[in-house]
Parts: structure tokens; C-alpha cells; sequence
């Protein structure tokens, strides 16, 4: 992972932060790109205390936005030379923890929103086709690069929605915008590997899933019942996967899908 300069979309989020400074503990350069400018300061300032400012760059990112997309690779080449790997992060995500669960539509599937369908795709299916072909235009010039797609189990699996009834009268539902929109990845995973196969560009897709974060009870019990390992993941357990994608111990990967779901689409 030395001075690997690596960019990931949606660097402020969850995911996002915790393999970030994984990287960079691990002698990385690392490119934070994201949308939300209200994280960045106080990022700035925990990341130059423990990594100095030579190892990262915060970098304004909208990726539905074309002109944004060529700025973050510019940036990344301006400030160190080149682009190694991409992770495509960024995403809009319905997420049951107990900071975001009531921002969620409840509606069921056939009164769903059109525009909050369109919204996804917008950012979760567009947004990572544009940024990847701007870094793919860098990674072909530069003969080599990798393009890391994170995906979800609802890229491969239907959402099994009683994890999301908590026994109150309110059903809630894992709405179809994120559902069409994440299914996209580990096909267009395959697209890009066997497009640049012989031009030195590697791609493979992660699946996470459920994320531990701040979830209550009911959640916890529900999820508990359906998943194999009969918990959810630790942030920290992501590390081990993204770390072995990222370095060359994947070089003979491309076109991949690695599964880091605690056995939930084993059965
Ligand atoms: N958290 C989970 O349990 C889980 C499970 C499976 C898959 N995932 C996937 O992992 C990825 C990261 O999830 P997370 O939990 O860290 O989410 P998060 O919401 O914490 O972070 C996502 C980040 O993306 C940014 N973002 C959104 N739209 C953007 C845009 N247009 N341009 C640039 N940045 C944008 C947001 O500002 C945010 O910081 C997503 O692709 C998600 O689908 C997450």
C-alpha cells in the first residue's frame, strides 16, 4: 500500500472515513472526495494530526457532476502524480440506524416516489459511471489503474423486509431507488474488467453489509435472526477486504464480486 494514491467518492461517510485512514495508517495517499463540505474542516484537522497534510487531500466532489468528476482526477494527479485506485463509494442509501430511519419514504413499492428513484440513479448508477470513466481516461494514459465498485447484498439479493418491521404498527421498507440502483454494480463491474482487461485497468466490486451504527434494539434482534453469523459488521472488518483489493495481493482479480456479509446471501 506504499504511496499507492488512492481516490474514494464519498470519503466523509462511514465507510468512506474507516478506510481512509486505514490506508493512510498503512502509507497510502489518499484522496477524500465528497459532497458534504461540512465534515471537511474538522477531517482536515484530525487527519494532519495523525498523518500529516503531505499524505491526503480533501477534494469537493459532487459526482453526478461532470466537470466535478475531472477536477477530483486532476486533483489527485496535481497533487501526487497520479491515480493507482479508484472507490467508487459515494451513494445514497436508505440506512435504519436511529439518525437516519425517519428520513426514510415509507411508502410501499407501488406508491414509491418517481423522483426519489431518479434521485438515486442520478448519484448511485450516473455518478459512478462518470467518475470511473474520468479515471479510467488518467488510468489509460498511465498504462495501469484499478476501479474498486462498492456494491451492496441488494446489488445481489431482494431486501428480506421483515428485517425492517420492528413490531410498531409501521412496516417499514427498503425502497426500490436503492435497489435498481446498487443491482447495476456488479454487472457494470464486469463491463469495465473485461473492456481495459488488456490495457492494464482492473476492476472488482465489494459487497458490504449492515454496517454497525447506532442502531437500536429491535434492528439489532431482527437482523441478529436473519443473518448466518447472527450479527453485524464491525467497521473495522472492512479494512482486511478493501486493504486486499486495493494492493497488488488482488492482481490476478478483475471482474470480481467479494462477498463481506457475515453469510447473509448464503442461504
Ligand atoms: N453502511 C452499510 O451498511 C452499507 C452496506 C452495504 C453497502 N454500503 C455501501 O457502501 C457505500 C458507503 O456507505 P456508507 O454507509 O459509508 O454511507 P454514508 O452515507 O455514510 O456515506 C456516503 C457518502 O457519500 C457522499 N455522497 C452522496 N452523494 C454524493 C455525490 N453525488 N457525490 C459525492 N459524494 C456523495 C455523502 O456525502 C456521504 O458522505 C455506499 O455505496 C453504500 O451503498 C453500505
Amino acid at each position: 500500500m506504499d504511496h499507492k494514491v488512492i481516490l474514494i467518492t464519498g470519503a466523509y461517510g462511514l465507510i468512506g472515513q474507516t478506510i481512509a485512514k486505514a490506508f493512510l495508517a498503512q502509507g497510502a495517499l489518499v484522496v477524500l472526495a465528497d459532497r458534504d463540505e461540512s465534515r471537511r474542516e474538522s477531517l482536515r484537522s484530525e487527519l494532519t494530526a495523525d498523518y500529516g497534510e503531505d499524505s491526503f487531500l480533501l477534494q469537493t466532489l459532487d459526482i453526478t457532476e461532470e466537470v466535478s468528476c475531472e477536477d477530483a482526477i486532476r486533483a489527485s494527479v496535481d497533487k501526487f502524480g497520479r491515480l493507482d485506485v479508484l472507490i467508487n463509494n459515494a451513494a445514497i442509501d436508505a440506512k435504519f440506524d436511529k439518525t437516519h430511519t425517519a428520513a426514510i419514504n415509507p411508502s410501499r413499492f407501488e406508491h414509491y416516489p418517481a423522483a426519489l428513484l431518479r434521485q438515486s440513479v442520478d448519484v448511485n448508477l450516473t455518478g459512478t459511471v462518470l467518475m470511473t470513466q474520468y479515471a479510467c481516461r488518467q488510468m489509460l494514459a498511465q498504462g495501469a489503474g484499478h476501479i474498486i465498485n462498492v456494491a451492496s447484498t441488494y446489488s445481489l439479493v431482494a431486501p428480506n423486509q421483515s428485517l425492517y418491521d420492528f413490531g410498531n404498527d409501521v412496516q417499514q421498507f427498503k425502497p426500490i431507488d436503492y435497489i435498481a440502483s446498487k443491482s447495476f454494480i456488479p454487472n457494470f463491474t464486469r463491463y469495465v474488467a473485461t473492456f481495459y482487461a488488456k490495457e492494464g485497468i482492473r476492476c472488482n466490486a465489494i459487497v458490504p453489509h449492515g454496517i454497525l451504527n447506532n442502531h437500536d434494539e429491535a434492528f439489532l434482534a431482527n437482523f441478529a435472526k436473519l443473518s448466518p453469523l447472527g450479527r453485524m459488521c464491525n467497521r473495522e472488518e472492512l479494512i482486511g477486504p478493501f486493504t486486499f483489493l486495493a494492493s497488488d495481493a488482488s492482481s490476478y482479480m478483475t471482474g470480481s464480486v467479494l462477498t463481506i456479509d457475515g453469510g447473509w446471501t448464503a442461504w
